[in-house]
């Protein structure tokens, strides 16, 4: 059942590139964006002003990046929240929002909450799922499911990066409608969307290099995770795969952030990944990554192939294929999703099943 893997998280892993393409063939045919399945119009679409995201955990996570992408492609003004914020916080919702639920499971309590509160006031709906059939599912007014079949882990993988890519299109879809992009400019993406499973895949291939590292810092006590813009969404998302199946403590600092308290917390030793994907803003996190290495930090980067030559200052350093700047969250997590898991197994714990978790959070 495990597909000759010993964990279930690295089976889910090494499923990436396969539900990375079922959920881009779903939604991308002929070289065109297709929602029909999801069945909302371009009309429709058109009409939106605003648009919330709303969901918990890595879910969450999903929505930070998509943020970015989405305000850089549009002209729509991106909130996300997380659903046990919003569901209390007394939400200011007119109906030229759409609200957007992304659930795994489709039945976490918080994101259903959120999903009932957001139809009670008479917003739209548009739930990103991956279980068929579930409630958050049911009671959307539109779903757009991911196709990375079932999810065992505790720990999400393939249904983060399937979220992650009905996001992009869903981005690109909005600046298409609404006629903010040329269609050069949206060619191209389509054409370097559909590339990302082999270059995922690509990445899977160089897995023992990092087991390597992670087996050297099995038993440490914090790692930080850094970047700007998009990079800071992926650290988001690889601190929370660290922390939950590894259970050493670990925090993603916004770069710009660390001067302005965290700082004082780096010592001799301490294991910060500085991720560098997004070009214009990589001087400033190096810059970063230089102030905590005099320090003392020990220093592991991820960055794009060829774009920066990073031995000489970092101390190790894994680089992934270049795709669309829009497009990195996708792969600069696999190395993160690794190390997560790498560093659980080295700790000899239950990688699957963490303590204290459950897949679905169906209690608040
Ligand atoms: O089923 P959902 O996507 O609604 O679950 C949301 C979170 O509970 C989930 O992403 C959680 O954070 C994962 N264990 C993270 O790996």
């Amino acid at each position: 059942e495990k597909g000759g893997f010993e964990h279930f998280m690295m089976k889910e892993i090494h499923e990436q590139p396969k539900a990375l393409k079922d959920t881009i063939n779903t939604y991308i045919k002929d070289g065109k964006i297709d929602l029909s399945s999801v069945g909302i119009s371009p009309e429709e679409f058109a009409q939106y002003h605003r648009i919330c995201i709303v969901a918990c955990g890595s879910a969450y996570h999903v929505g930070i990046a998509a943020k970015y992408v989405m305000e850089d492609l549009t002209g729509l003004m991106v909130d996300v929240d997380f659903a046990s914020e919003f569901r209390y916080r007394n939400p200011k919702l007119s109906k030229d929002t759409l609200v957007i639920i992304i659930s795994q499971s489709g039945e976490t309590a918080d994101s259903l909450a959120a999903l009932r509160l957001t139809k009670e006031m008479g917003v739209k709906t548009l739930a990103i799922v991956n279980v068929v059939g579930s409630s958050i599912a049911r009671e959307a007014d539109y779903v757009m499911y991911t196709l990375a079949g079932p999810e065992i882990a505790v720990a999400t993988t393939k249904a983060y990066s399937t979220q992650l890519i009905c996001m992009y299109i869903l981005s690109m879809y909005a600046a298409q409608v609404r006629g903010e992009i040329e269609e050069s400019a949206l060619d191209h993406m389509l054409q370097e969307i559909v590339l990302l499973p082999e270059k995922v895949a690509s990445i899977l291939t160089d897995k023992e290099r990092i087991q390597w590292f992670a087996n050297k810092f099995a038993s440490a006590h914090d790692v930080f995770f850094i970047g700007r813009g998009l990079d800071y969404a992926i650290c988001q998302e690889g601190s929370l795969k660290m922390k939950e199946v590894s259970y050493i403590h670990s925090e993603a600092y916004a770069a710009g952030e660390l001067k302005h308290g965290t700082i004082s917390l780096i010592e001799d030793g301490t294991l910060v990944i500085g991720v560098l994907t997004q070009s214009h803003l990589c001087e400033k996190t190096l810059s970063n990554m230089q102030e905590v290495k005099s320090r003392g930090a020990y220093l592991m980067g991820v960055a794009e192939n060829g774009s920066y030559y990073l031995e000489d200052m970092v101390d190790f350093v894994v680089y992934v294929p270049k795709t669309d700047p829009h497009f990195t969250t996708t792969l600069a997590i696999i190395p993160l999703q690794l190390m997560g898991y790498y560093v659980s197994v080295a700790r000899g714990l239950d990688v699957d099943k963490p303590r204290n978790l459950a897949k679905s959070v169906t209690v608040e």
